[in-house]
């Protein structure tokens, strides 16, 4: 079976009703997306996963739902206001604008990946040392030499060392193929709105740029009502809003998105140990998906973000290479310890053991939800060749399958309609269910294959004579001939959600 490149993908999505751009009808608005008939069952789904696993499935860990809207006090104490910026570049022949430590990653990859051949070809172990890799490869001493360069200037956050390295390694825009830049400048990704009617009266106000800050601000609120103890852990499902510069890859970078993000509160000093914790407890949630293990990989932050003590992401094989799907984050005390200084309020916690207040430390876990449906779309979209052409179909884990079964009457008349809407008005219980008559039977079998609906049932003349129905399964395509009363017990089994949860836990 085929893997499909990102540009199937998108068109797979809005032929099927799964995704839109934005506005489209007004040549859409760039960087922001719709979610289809189809796209909302999917997307529900993925969160129900990651809901129950996170929150139903641990005892120390709670939900909330904070507003978009916080007190703009928030922003400046959590440090967005002053740092929540990207190091911008414009290319002056093409007028193009980049992100300068993009370019600068994308330049390190292409030498390692050159590095790779020419390692290959000398048998060079990839075990081997970086002193002996950069011995063997031109491209990897200059991936090596650029990226210590790379991480000296982000930690000085010294732009204009960005703009020389982009020139010192040649890279080029890829539209106009010149090196023609202008200065690295920081550019701001929030977006400013006001709240109140009167322009004097009116304050600033920042659309989140991340959900988190929502749980930090009402840590004690959880805490008390909730009656939690350290560690526990906070959760929530929400949008989020950043002005992304370089928004291309469909729905891998928005600008308005969803995040799925997990704030889990501990005692100083235990936080390296819980971090390496949730790392094994999220990669298992991504393996229990049936993923090809392969597909994921760590990726350790070479640059921690100044309140970080640790760092790595989660990375999935998108049709355009790893990137990062889950950012894993051992924040310290950074975030409660800002909100008490700006708010003069203590968000501090008595651990009785200890006989102690202290500010918990905090392991993040931070997932964007479109991220996940695009890694969930790209490894379930496949292209089958089949004696008679060629099946488009959506594989899907049953479990997050917008449909869970179609019933299908095989004609139009001698009651089988009838009798089909009888079955689906049982199965509707399980969830999703789809009811169709109109096209041939084949027809509509490979609609369903192409949004991934896990069963379908068809209704024939002998189903009326004896109670019995063909069900034919997704991906072997197998039908057999069953008697109604074991539909139900079948379907129910295959979609149910704690298939994944039981492998997920
Ligand atoms: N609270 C931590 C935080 O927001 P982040 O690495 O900036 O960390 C976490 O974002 C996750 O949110 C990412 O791993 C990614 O899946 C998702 N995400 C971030 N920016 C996004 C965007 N512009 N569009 C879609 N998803 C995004």
């Amino acid at each position: 079976m085929a893997e499909l490149d990102l540009q199937k993908i998108v068109s797979h999505c809005k032929e099927y009703g799964f995704v839109f751009p934005s506005s489209e009808i007004y040549d859409n608005l760039g960087a922001v997306y719709d979610y289809g008939p189809f796209g909302v069952e999917l997307k529900n789904a993925i969160k129900e996963y990651w809901w129950k696993s996170m929150v139903q499935m641990h005892d120390n860990i709670i939900g909330i739902d904070a507003a978009i809207f916080m007190h703009p006090t928030t922003w400046k104490a959590s440090g967005h206001v002053d740092s929540f910026s990207d190091p911008l570049i414009d290319n002056k022949d093409s007028k193009k604008r980049y992100r300068a430590d993009v370019l600068i990653e994308e330049q390190i990859e292409k030498y390692k990946n050159k590095a790779q051949k020419e390692l290959d070809k000398k048998g060079i172990d990839t075990n081997a040392s970086d002193e002996e890799k950069a011995r063997a490869s031109r491209n990897y001493n200059k991936a090596l030499q650029l990226e210590a360069e790379y991480i000296k200037a982000a930690e000085a956050e010294n732009f204009k060392r960005y703009k020389e390295l982009i020139e010192e390694h040649e890279i080029a825009c890829e539209v106009s193929g010149s090196k023609n830049w202008t200065d690295v400048r920081q550019f701001n990704l929030m977006f400013a709105t006001k709240l109140g009617s009167l322009e004097e009266s009116s304050t600033d106000l920042y659309l989140r740029p991340e959900t988190a800050q929502g749980i930090f601000v009402n840590f004690l609120n959880v805490q008390k009502t909730a009656r939690m103890k350290v560690p526990f852990g906070i959760a929530q499902i929400g949008k989020a809003f950043r002005n992304e510069i370089v928004a291309r890859q469909f729905i891998f970078r928005m600008r308005e998105f969803e995040q799925m993000e997990m704030q889990f509160f501990v005692r100083p000093g235990t936080e390296l140990d819980w971090f390496e914790k949730w790392k094994e407890i999220r990669l298992k949630w991504h393996l229990a998906l049936g993923t090809n293990p392969d597909d994921l990989r760590f990726h350790v932050h070479e640059k921690l973000a100044h309140y970080a003590n640790a760092a790595e992401d989660i990375q999935f094989n998108f049709p355009m290479g790893f990137k990062e799907l889950e950012g894993i984050h051992s924040r310290t005390d950074y975030d409660l310890s800002q909100h008490q200084k700006y708010s003069g309020k203590k968000l501090q916690y008595f651990d009785s053991e200890l006989n102690q207040n202290y500010v918990p430390y905090v392991i993040e876990t931070s997932i964007g939800l479109d991220r996940m449906f695009l890694r969930v779309m790209s490894e379930s979209l496949k292209e089958e060749e089949l004696e008679n052409g060629t099946r488009t179909v959506l594989a899907l884990p049953p479990a997050l399958a917008p449909i869970k079964v179609a019933v299908l009457p095989l004609v139009r008349k001698d009651g089988l309609p009838e009798k089909a809407l009888e079955i689906y008005n049982q199965l509707r219980f399980i969830g999703r269910a789809f009811y169709e008559e109109k096209d041939s039977i084949g027809k509509r079998y490979r609609r369903m294959d192409a949004i991934g609906t896990p069963y379908c049932i068809t209704v024939d003349h002998q189903t009326l004579d004896d109670n019995t129905v063909t069900i034919r399964e997704r991906d072997t395509m197998k039908q057999e001939r069953i008697g109604i009363d074991k539909v139900e017990e079948i379907v129910r089994k295959k979609v149910d959600i704690n298939n994944l949860l039981k492998k997920a836990i």
